[in-house]
């Protein structure tokens, strides 16, 4: 076994230590390094110099330059070429007085960042995109900017980046346990891999460079998080369909138990009398536009029928097939859904409709038929307004179809990009209520945004389960069709590709 060198009291040293999650295990030469007991990675004939090296990385950080103690000319070259092979299991650690205060690993494969020299008397402050969260039973720091997290492994380090909600320096930061050029070396780490910012002072307050970028001022906190967790590239989590509950949690089924009260059966359509009168998708699709006004007569019980069964029924379900990579039951619908998950629910908030009150309601897409789950009109009215109001006052629809997600569907199966998979969802099925709207000859208008804390309340759910993520409107066709080609008559208009064919298929639209 090699000999451990103390580091010297009242020191500050780069170390290198095992990022977050590693095991590091041996048997005789053989080396296992395992990240969450997943990634396996296998060092085969490791010589026991450094075996002893690993040995005391597995235990605590190591002074980077003390790696190689004890270690001849060439067991120094094969450590080196050891190190540079699990680097992605090596984190880039800071020892004060020989204790460590920190660790900054890379969360994908990432060029080394340099530290920042930060001197005592600069203004620091923390990004706007970082995040101090526990995870593994550390406090972290994230950012989505870099792929790099850090590690807060000391309470001194941890009042640190804490204290970076307001700008401070060094010296302002510095305590008898940590003085203003060790608080300063933990900045340098910080900023040099992208969780804080640099200012400057002159006479007035500090500035930062990152107050001037167009770009980032235009990206919100959680997008850019969001962003950068839902896509592979900088994330180190579990990603994509792993069904990481197999076995411990039981899977939702694949359509929503329907909730309490007398089923409204809804007309359904039969297919010889849609094909006979359906126009062909090229004039849906051209002629498909978003209409925020309604005729005298309101939508009626037969259309709001065919409309759903066209769009959302569940045409059947299947399943759970194992062998086919489907552990849980599934369904079919007329649009697309990754893993057949179908987590959308509609629930519709009638204003009017001819042969339906007035209310709000739960669509059962298995037995085809709407359910009342709430009838109070003052919470009816909120919803109808809000979606209103969505539109800048413009729309007064029949119908406010309200979708939410039953989340757990996808987070059963997938990890990291549940949330990001539901919201494709909702444009999937937006475009799908628009063709099969435009088809029927009705007026349809997608929304960008919803209350969902409204919308649980008047549905009744437990918002962790299932919320609201998505509006839509809809409502019969006003008398005239609001023309979009007032806009090709304005002074800015600049023709494309082909605008006319909206209006050379408006005659095959009912
Ligand atoms: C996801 C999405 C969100 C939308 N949000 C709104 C909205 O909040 N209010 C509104 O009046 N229109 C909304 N719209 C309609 C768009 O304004 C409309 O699709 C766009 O102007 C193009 O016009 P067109 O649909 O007539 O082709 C939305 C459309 C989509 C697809």
């Amino acid at each position: 076994m090699t000999t451990v060198n103390v580091t010297p009291r009242g020191s500050l040293t780069e170390a290198t230590a095992l990022r977050q999650g590693v095991l590091c295990e041996h048997r005789d030469s053989t080396v296992l390094l395992s990240l969450r007991n997943q990634t396996g990675y296998r060092l085969r004939g490791v010589t026991p110099g450094i075996l002893g090296v690993l040995e005391r990385l597995s235990r605590h950080a190591v002074p980077t330059d003390e790696l190689a103690a004890g270690l001849d000319a060439y067991q120094e070259r094969q450590l080196t070429r050891v190190l540079e092979r699990i680097s992605p299991f090596l984190a880039r650690s800071l020892m004060y007085r020989g204790a460590e205060l920190m660790a900054v690993e890379a969360t994908a494969p990432a060029e080394p960042y340099d530290v920042v020299d930060v001197p005592t008397d600069t203004p620091v402050r923390l990004s706007k995109f970082a995040l101090l969260r526990r995870r593994e039973g550390a406090l972290v720091v994230e950012t989505p900017l870099t792929a790099y997290r850090c590690v807060l492994r000391s309470a001194e380090a941890a009042s640190v980046a804490s204290a970076l909600g307001e700008t401070a320096t060094a010296l302002e930061l510095a305590s008898a346990e940590l003085p203003a050029e060790a608080v300063a070396a933990v900045l340098g780490h910080l900023v040099g891999a992208g969780f804080a910012d640099l200012g400057t002072r002159g006479d007035g307050p500090a500035v930062f460079a990152a107050d001037d970028d167009e770009v980032l001022r235009q990206w919100d906190f959680h997008d850019l998080y969001f962003h950068s967790r839902s896509r592979l590239g900088r994330t180190d989590e579990p990603y994509g369909g792993r069904f990481p509950y197999i076995g411990s949690i039981e899977p939702l089924p694949p359509v929503k138990p329907a909730p309490p009260g007398e089923p409204i059966p809804l007309f359904r359509p039969q297919l010889t009398d849609v094909l006979a009168k359906d126009p062909s998708l090229l004039a849906v699709m051209e002629g498909r536009q978003s209409i925020r006004s309604y005729g005298e007569r309101p939508i009626d019980a037969e259309q709001l029928g065919e409309f759903l069964y066209r769009a959302a029924r569940v045409r059947g379900t299947y399943g759970p097939r194992p062998d086919q990579k489907m552990p849980y039951a599934g369904s079919t619908r007329p649009y697309p859904c990754g893993g057949a998950a179908y987590e959308l629910e509609l629930y519709l908030t009638i204003r009017r409709c001819d042969g339906i009150e007035p209310g709000i309601y739960h669509y059962d897409a298995q037995d085809h038929c709407l359910r009342l789950v709430n009838a109070d009109p003052g919470l009816r009215q909120n919803l109808l307004d809000l979606g209103s109001l969505s539109t800048g006052g413009e729309a007064v629809p029949d119908v406010l179809i309200t979708m939410t997600s039953r989340f757990q569907r996808l987070s059963w199966k997938y990890q990291s990009i549940a949330y990001a998979v539901t919201l494709k969802h909702v444009g999937v099925l937006y475009q799908t209520l628009y063709l099969v709207a435009t088809a029927m000859g009705l007026a349809a208008c997608g929304l960008g945004s919803g209350n969902s804390e409204l919308a649980e309340r008047a549905f009744g759910l437990d918002p962790l389960k299932e919320s609201a993520i998505g509006e839509f409107l809809l409502g019969s066709a006003p008398q005239t069709r609001p023309l979009e080609e007032s806009a090709r008559h304005a002074t800015d208009w600049r023709p494309g590709n082909d605008p006319q064919w909206q209006q050379e298929v408006r005659h095959l639209l009912p």
